[in-house]
Parts: structure tokens; C-alpha cells; sequence
């Protein structure tokens, strides 16, 4: 059992408290803004039974995981004795600046200092600290109780020890940490899904294919592979010979259609009109919370099914 820091308790503070303390941690929330760990346990309270009713709690009852969180006013409280702050306050660089100054500061020096920054290089806030070599970026995905992926991104002075310690970790709280060797803008899961997202684009705006076709394109078809295998291991699968024979056999094809895949699209363009009509037509904006709701609900179901599936069929 470790003691946990939640630093910024909004949408990805709150949800990170869910993945500590179901993994048997003990979780404190902290927040610059005083009534957010409170509001933040609130929504928690709601959350969980959900949870438990997918078989999502390791067979613990909510109470049980509530039982391991707490909220403090004051940070050096929700610092004492901490092994690893999960930070996860605003996307601005002047606020990352200041907080890590803080905490750097005022947590254990073998406390792990990690960030949730979606887009921030992890040397561009913490060069100048005393306890630079323990910090790192923890970067999940949106809810991440419910997507085992976390990239874990070193600044060039991140020790090799403190990289260790937080694959660890995140194993241990039932992550799938992506160990990056250094750190480059967009890490790796952005930088996936911007290219799908630029080609995406292009299709559209080049007049070749529908929105929607494009969409199915993924949901009923690459995607339904991709929630079980990545890239690399779907063409192994997918050639007799496994990843050679298939780069031998179908590589031209790549090489043909690469120089029209570069042609940059705007994305703010005529096409985006075309985008937001059509998406609109399908879901007035007036429903896109209701559809959020679902979408989280369907999330769920699908984090239900891969954990029987790892057991019943194996991963
Ligand atoms: N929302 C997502 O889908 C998502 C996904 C991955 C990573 N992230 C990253 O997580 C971080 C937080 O994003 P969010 O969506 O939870 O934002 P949010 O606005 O929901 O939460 C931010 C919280 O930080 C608090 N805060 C502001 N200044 C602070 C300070 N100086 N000290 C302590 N707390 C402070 C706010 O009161 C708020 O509760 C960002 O870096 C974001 O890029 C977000």
C-alpha cells in the first residue's frame, strides 16, 4: 500500500483518486480552490457503485475503496509521507511552473512528482528544481479507471530509478504503462491518433468519402482488432509469415499512397463546416451531454468485457 497525493482535484484529479485507491492505496486530494476535493469525493461516491455493479472494484464493495480517500485544506497535509503526487492542475505552463515548485519543495524527497499534462514536455517545468530527477509525466487517457494506458514521459534529467519506480507503480494500480525513452512533443498516443485524425480529415475535405463512413471505417471496422492488439501485432496476425511477410507483401501499398497522405489539411477550414453540419444532424448539441453519459457507459461495459476476456480467453 502506498500514500498517494492527488494535487488538482477536477476531472482528471478526481478520476486518477478512483484508480489509486481501488488498487489498495491510500488517496488525499488537494486542491487550490477549497470546496474541489470535496466535490470531487461527491462525484466519486456516484461513480463507484457503477463500478462495482460492472464488476470493475477487484470484488472490493464501494465503501471499502471510499474508505481509502481523504481530503485535506492544507497541502503539507496532503504531502506527509506521500510516495507519489499525481499532479493535475490546469494545462498552462505558468501554473505546472509554480505548482512544481511547490511541491517540490514541500513533498519527501523519495516522493515521485508525476504530471497529467496532455501536451506539456516534462523538461519544460521542472529544469530548474531541486528534486528535478523524480519528476516525470504520467499522461493518461480520460477516465483513467476505465483505460489501463498511462504514457510515463522522462525529462533528460528524470532518473532511470524514478522511471522504474513508476512503471512499477502503475502496474501494480492496474495500468499498462507506456515507458517512453524520451520525451517528444505529442508523446505517443497523440501522435497516433493525430495521423488517423489528419487522414481523416483529408478524406473528408478531398471529397472521398462521408463523414460517417469515415467513422465506421473505425468503429465497426480497424477498432474492433485495435481494443485487443496494437498496430504491430495486427500485422504479425496478419500475413502468413507474420511481420516480415506482411511488410514483403504489402508495404508498396503504403509506399504508393504515402506522398498523398502529406498534403497538409486545415482543419478549421471548409471542411470543418462540413464536419459540424453533419455531426449535428446526427446529435443536436443539445444532446451531447446525454451522449456523453453513454459513451461513458459503453466505456465501462467494454472495460468489463476485456477484463473477463483476459481471464477467460487470456491477453
Ligand atoms: N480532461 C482530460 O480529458 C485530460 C486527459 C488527460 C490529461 N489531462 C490533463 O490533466 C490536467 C488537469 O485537467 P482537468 O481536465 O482535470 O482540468 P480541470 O479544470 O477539471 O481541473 C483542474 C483543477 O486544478 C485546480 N487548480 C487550479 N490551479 C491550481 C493550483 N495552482 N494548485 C492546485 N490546484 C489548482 C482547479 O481548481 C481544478 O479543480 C491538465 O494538465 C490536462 O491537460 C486532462
Amino acid at each position: 500500500m502506498a500514500n498517494v497525493a492527488i494535487i488538482g482535484s477536477g476531472f482528471i484529479g478526481r478520476a486518477w483518486a478512483i484508480s489509486y485507491a481501488r488498487a489498495g492505496h491510500k488517496v488525499c486530494l488537494w486542491d487550490a480552490d477549497g470546496p474541489a476535493p470535496a466535490a470531487a469525493l461527491e462525484y466519486i461516491e456516484g461513480v463507484l457503485p457503477e463500478l462495482a455493479a460492472n464488476d470493475l472494484l477487484n470484488g472490493e464493495e464501494p465503501a471499502a475503496v471510499r474508505a481509502r480517500m481523504s481530503s485535506a485544506t492544507d497541502l503539507k497535509q496532503a504531502l506527509d509521507g506521500v510516495d507519489h503526487v499525481q499532479e493535475n492542475t490546469p494545462e498552462n505552463l505558468a501554473v505546472k511552473l509554480e505548482v512544481f515548485a511547490m511541491l517540490d519543495e514541500a513533498a519527501p524527497d523519495t516522493a515521485i512528482l508525476a504530471s497529467s499534462t496532455s501536451a506539456l514536455l516534462p523538461s519544460s517545468f521542472t529544469e530548474n528544481l531541486k528534486g528535478r530527477a523524480r519528476c516525470l509525466v504520467v499522461h493518461p487517457i480520460n477516465p483513467p479507471y476505465l483505460v489501463p494506458a498511462v504514457e510515463v514521459v522522462p525529462a533528460p534529467w528524470t532518473s532511470d530509478e524514478a522511471m522504474a519506480r513508476t512503471r512499477d507503480f502503475m502496474i501494480s494500480a492496474g495500468h499498462a504503462p507506456i515507458v517512453m525513452k524520451q520525451e517528444l512533443d505529442g508523446f505517443v498516443m497523440n501522435r497516433m491518433q493525430g495521423a488517423l485524425l489528419e487522414e481523416a480529415f483529408r478524406l473528408v475535405a478531398n471529397g472521398y468519402a462521408s463523414i460517417e463512413d469515415v467513422d465506421i471505417g473505425i468503429r465497426e471496422g480497424l477498432a474492433l482488432r485495435w481494443s485487443f492488439m496494437g498496430p504491430f501485432e495486427t500485422i504479425d496476425l496478419n500475413a502468413p509469415g507474420g511481420v516480415r511477410d506482411y511488410v514483403e507483401r504489402y508495404q508498396s501499398i503504403y509506399s504508393r499512397i504515402h506522398p498523398s497522405m502529406m498534403e497538409r489539411v486545415d482543419w478549421a477550414g471548409p471542411v470543418l463546416d462540413e464536419v459540424e453540419r453533419d455531426r449535428r444532424e446526427r446529435l443536436p448539441e443539445d444532446r451531447l451531454q446525454d451522449r456523453q453519459v453513454w459513451r461513458d457507459r459503453r466505456l465501462m461495459a467494454l472495460a468489463a468485457h476485456k477484463r473477463r476476456a483476459d481471464k477467460d480467453i487470456g491477453n
